[in-house]
């Protein structure tokens, strides 16, 4: 791997050390938690701003926010397991010996953030909303994998941190949410460095070398990953949860609405922008 990649790892590692915390210790869980609350920003809800969202009283309103905290939180979750085990794969696989040193720090933190995601779902909600996710295996040109395990990585971290720093920056929060978001958002700043000079890595390395097809199937593959992704932040879970009326109509009518579409567009900018920069997706990649 290139130099800049060790160069980044070395300082990503040193700042790692330095803001080293125990979990067990760094956040305090109350036994109960008053959902007369906002859990996140109501900006941030699936349905904010629809008829379904105005018929809603303010108490009903927050409880809809705790609910979609649990979603945003469960699919942490989903997203750091399988972060896990990909980062557990790549351990010792390359001969960039400060990589390995970043990598032990990111599983680290994985292991952390998950930590604290779990515990506020099963500790309140007493469950976590299962993974919608289907995996299939497929054959991979050179270096391809690779890249799309990281471009997996860098799309759902993007997204995440949009909401992690909505809501730790939203007064209207409550505290303990407002840290979970504040406290992650913190520690991913280094995986979205990481994420970013990676990919850029990777796709100059192996790109050159890919046929047509696997470009073009690889730039499919990347507005495919970001509309799965964003599908499960519109859960029909969670309309079950709150005794909404037809749950699935629910969930297809907001995501395909244009207030929807906006906030998307807002959320996926800085990431698609950066993928444009690389010349990773076209100046017209729209999704
Ligand atoms: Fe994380
Ligand atoms: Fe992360």
């Amino acid at each position: 791997m290139s130099q800049d990649i060790s160069k980044v790892a070395k300082i990503l590692t040193a700042q790692s050390i330095k803001g080293f915390y125990n979990p067990f210790t760094h956040i305090k869980f109350p036994e109960t938690l008053d959902r007369r609350n906002w859990f996140t920003s109501p900006e941030l809800i699936s349905i904010y701003g629809s008829s379904e969202w105005e018929a809603l009283s303010e108490e009903q309103r927050q409880t809809l926010s705790f609910f979609e905290t649990v979603n945003f939180f469960s699919l942490n979750v989903h997203g750091e397991k399988s972060l896990l085990e990909g980062l557990s794969r790549r351990l010792y696989d390359n001969n960039d010996a400060d990589v390995t040193d970043y990598i032990h720090h990111f599983i680290d933190e994985e292991n952390k953030h998950m930590y604290f995601f779990g515990t506020f779902c099963e500790k309140y909600a007493g469950k976590i909303y299962p993974d919608r996710k289907l995996i299939f295996p497929r054959e991979y040109a050179e270096g391809e994998e690779e890249f799309l395990f990281f471009i997996k990585v860098f799309v759902f971290e993007e997204i995440v941190d949009y909401y992690n720093v909505t809501a730790a920056r939203d007064e209207r929060v409550m505290a303990l949410s407002r840290e979970i978001n504040a406290n992650h958002h913190e520690d991913e700043a280094r995986h979205l460095a990481f994420g970013r000079v990676i990919l850029n890595n990777l796709f100059k390395t192996y790109s050159p070398q890919w046929s047509t097809e696997t470009l073009a199937g690889v730039r499919e593959y990347i507005k495919n990953y970001y509309m799965t992704t964003w599908r499960e932040y519109y859960n029909p879970d969670i309309y079950i949860d709150m005794g909404l009326a037809h749950p699935y109509d629910l969930v297809s009518r907001t995501f395909e609405s244009t207030k929807a579409k906006e906030h998307r567009a807002t959320a996926s900018r800085a990431s698609l922008n950066y993928l444009k920069k690389c010349r990773i997706i076209e100046e017209n990649f729209e999704l």
